[in-house]
């Protein structure tokens, strides 16, 4: 099997009895891990909110080795084994179910699977925040799920060590607009679970800018149009506990 994404192709084979996930950078890497950059301090601006961006370059892959794996399993974070990594190449432990937006989008899955999966989602990115850390990079899609319906989180490129308001709201944006061209009922049942596994993790609400930022990305990111602005205008709700 193979899929083509925007940074890196990715290809699953058996080596040794065992399947595995091989990801290799593409040409275009650096250009746009430098264009991500640059629209993230645009929009840090735009919302008054200057802020660095998250690591480029060498430094993002870096990022996918053991000490960074090491650092998020002990915040209660779990990541696919780690077999081998150069500074191209990723070679990981395939993990069977696929990503969580294909698992959203899947009409077969019952509404109490779905809930279960957003609200890990949420607690993974409480415990990511409360140990002063950001995905930045939230996409649904960067989460991967196992049989027994655990999730575990790859693409650890943009993780980075910040504690402001800003980059965590990043995180809370990302993935609201990654799913943000689902049917109505299904956002808003992905969005009150995960926010309430953010809130069992954090002991507080999502950052505050999170809105502003979930509707800027979901303009950039929804294949959706006409059910993002739906879910933008009528998806969210207040938070009741
Ligand atoms: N360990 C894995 N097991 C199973 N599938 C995986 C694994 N790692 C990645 N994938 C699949 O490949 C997709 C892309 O992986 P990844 O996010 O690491 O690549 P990427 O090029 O950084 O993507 P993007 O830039 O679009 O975020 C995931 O959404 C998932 O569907
Ligand atoms: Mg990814």
């Amino acid at each position: 099997m193979y899929f083509v994404n925007w940074q890196r192709d990715i290809s699953i084979q058996k080596i040794d009895g065992r399947m595995v996930v091989i990801k290799r950078n593409k040409a275009t890497k650096s250009f746009h891990e430098y264009l991500l950059a640059t629209t993230y301090c645009l929009v840090s601006m735009m919302c008054i909110h200057p802020s660095a961006p998250p690591p480029a370059g060498k430094f993002a892959s870096s990022n996918e080795g053991s000490s960074m794996r090491n650092n998020l399993k002990n915040l209660g974070v779990p990541t696919p084994i780690l077999f081998s990594l150069t500074e191209d190449t990723i070679i990981e432990e395939f993990i069977e179910g696929g990503n969580l937006y294909t698992a959203f989008s899947d009409k077969l899955k019952n509404k109490n699977i779905l809930s279960y999966l957003a609200f890990q989602a949420g607690c993974l990115t409480g415990r990511l925040h409360n140990g002063g850390y950001v995905f930045t990079d939230n996409k649904s899609q960067n989460y991967l799920v196992k049989f027994d319906n655990t999730l575990v989180r790859t693409d650890l490129a943009f993780v980075h060590k910040t504690n402001s308001a800003f980059a965590q709201s990043m995180d809370i944006a990302s993935f609201l607009a990654s799913v943000i061209d689902l049917d109505i009922a299904n956002y808003k049942l992905i969005e009150q679970r995960f926010r309430d596994g953010y809130v069992s993790e954090a002991n507080r609400d999502f950052p505050y800018l999170w809105i502003l930022l979930r509707n800027i990305i979901s303009l950039g990111f929804a294949a959706d149009q006409s059910t993002m602005l739906q879910n933008i205008t009528k998806g969210s709700t207040s938070y009741k506990k």
